[in-house]
């Protein structure tokens, strides 16, 4: 089997400079969504979800989580959304969902890209606050209007609630052809909010104005590794206010949330294969590691990035790293009916547990990070490689949460793991969580947060700026007679949205 597929395997030269910059979310070019869209995951067992078995996990009874099963449609390409209805009357719209990011932002005039947009001056519910907004991305931006309104979800907590919404007026690179959604949802915390934290962000006001609990859940179901002629489309679920049973097999992992402004956590240790990394576990968190389901990929630090692909090289039949393959500028093509997969080793992820001296270990197989890419060649199946390097740390995206069943458990500080329902290819398991393992050998902090100010020095350092600082502010106030009317500067994104990140490649 291994021989005689040796020669099937094409490294096409698909030259488009588009399939470079790929994240399959950004494509715009050749490849038919439509065909991707078709290749659905192996779906949750549907039967088990219509029994009311999950009622036991809210105990008020406000929330019906059932309701919210398959709220989400879309892929890890280009993003999940759901449906919420804004203002009065209302104004159904798809709003993709992004744990990297804090702000609700709704198209708000018409592009050519998008096929409805939120018409403001239709809601007699929208007000403004004059204060404009803009966001740029490393590629990309987009420029609006901050206001409120009230909003519905279909499939969500029952209830209307009023919320902060940016209003895109203009953007560049943010709407791309094929894309389905007219706006964004950025569940993450308020420090990320623009132009301030002072902007609530959508699932804070959820929160306080239903009563729900302070979790949410995410399951993405979109793999690409079934190759089913399924016309439906790939979906998911958004839970708000807690876990959803019937999504998850086997027990919640948690790790803690170092820092809340992304979902911020701790790895520990990578390995491909058996085979450990054996890197200083600090580089697996430079600068941070974040969960994030708007970014399609994998993203790892250059230097792990490379230990990983040299790995997989040893142990895959892509024997020469430099094709173009890793680096995501080529695609690796298999005849029809082959799929690469058994070429490929799993990797694993180890995450620091609650318990703060052990770790579980998240593991994904090539199903999950080999993504076929749509119809390239009538003979041929052609993969992508949904690893890439970062210069802005690792990222959990799309490419490894489809495996799990994801609990954003803010109340705790918490991110949950378990082996997702729908994580499965004709039936055989495409993710594992397995532990706890003893995180002895590793470093009590692998993150770098705050590390520097630990040392006593550069708390003195520290406060030997402020002072300063202080003082020379003092002197420019006495100076200034009239006070000094600061102007409210957009500020910039350099890389708050995995939107973008996820862009950049
Ligand atoms: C995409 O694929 C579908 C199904 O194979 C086909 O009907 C459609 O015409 C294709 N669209 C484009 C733009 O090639
Ligand atoms: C899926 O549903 C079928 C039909 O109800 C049932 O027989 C089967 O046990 C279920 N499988 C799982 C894994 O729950
Ligand atoms: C929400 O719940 C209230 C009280 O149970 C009910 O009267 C109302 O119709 C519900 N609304 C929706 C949209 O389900
Ligand atoms: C945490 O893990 C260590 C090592 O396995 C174990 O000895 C200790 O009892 C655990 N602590 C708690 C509170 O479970």
């Amino acid at each position: 089997m291994f021989v005689r597929s040796l020669p099937l395997l094409w490294l096409c030269f698909w030259s488009s400079q588009s399939l470079y910059r790929v994240p399959l979310k950004t494509f715009s070019g050749k490849l038919n969504w439509s065909v991707l869209l078709e290749l659905s995951a192996s779906r949750r067992n549907q039967s088990a979800s219509g029994h009311g078995l999950s009622l036991a996990s809210d105990p008020a009874g406000n929330v019906n989580f059932l309701n919210m099963v398959d709220n989400l449609e879309g892929d890890a390409g280009r993003g999940y959304y759901l449906q919420m209805v804004i203002g009065t009357p209302g104004q159904t719209l798809n709003i993709l969902v992004d744990t990297g990011s804090s702000n609700f932002a709704v198209a708000s005039a018409p592009h050519p890209y998008i096929s409805a947009y939120f018409n403001r001056d239709l809601s007699s519910t929208y007000r403004t606050n004059g204060m404009s907004v803009s966001v740029r991305y490393t590629q990309g931006d987009w420029q609006g209007e901050l206001g409120s309104d009230r909003i519905t979800i279909p499939h969500g907590p029952n209830g209307t609630i009023v919320i902060n919404i940016a209003a895109i007026l203009t953007s560049d690179d943010f709407f791309l052809p094929g894309i389905k959604w007219q706006g964004i949802l950025g569940l993450a915390y308020s420090s990320l909010a623009r132009p301030d934290s002072s902007v609530v962000p959508f699932f804070d006001s959820l929160v306080k104005q239903t009563g729900i609990p302070d979790v949410f859940s995410l399951q993405m179901c979109g793999e690409g590794f079934s190759t089913s002629t399924s016309t439906e489309p790939a979906d998911g679920s958004l839970i708000m206010g807690g876990l959803e049973p019937t999504l998850y097999q086997g027990s919640m992992w948690y790790t803690p949330i170092l820092q809340e402004w992304y979902y911020q956590v701790e790895v520990l240790k990578l390995e491909v294969g058996e085979k450990n990394l054996n890197l200083d576990c600090r580089e697996y968190n430079s600068d941070k590691a974040i969960v994030d389901s708007g970014t399609t990929l994998l993203r790892l630090p250059v230097k792990v990035f490379d230990a990983v692909v040299e790995a997989i090289t040893q142990m895959s039949i892509l024997q020469d790293s430099s094709s173009g393959f890793f680096s995501g500028s080529k695609l690796a093509c298999w005849v029809k009916g082959e799929t690469p997969w058994e070429f490929f080793p799993k990797i694993s992820i180890y995450l620091r547990a609650t318990n703060t001296s052990q770790s579980f270990r998240l593991a994904i197989f090539p199903q999950l990070y080999i993504h076929l890419v749509g119809d390239i060649d009538s003979t041929l199946n052609c993969f992508r490689f949904g690893i890439s390097s970062s210069t802005n740390g690792l990222v959990i995206g799309a490419t490894v949460m489809e495996g799990f069943y994801v609990a954003f458990d803010r109340t705790h500080k918490q991110v949950g793991f378990a082996v997702s329902t729908c994580a499965a290819s004709n039936g055989i398991p495409v993710a594992e969580i397995t532990g706890p393992f003893l995180a002895e050998g590793v470093a009590a902090s692998c993150a770098e947060r705050g590390q520097e100010l630990q040392e006593p020095l550069m708390w003195l350092v520290a406060y030997t700026l402020m002072a300063l600082c202080a003082l020379v502010l003092l002197i420019v106030l006495a100076l200034t007679l009239a006070p000094c009317k600061r102007r409210r500067r957009d500020r910039e994104i350099t890389d708050e949205s995995s939107l973008v990140r996820n862009r950049i490649k």
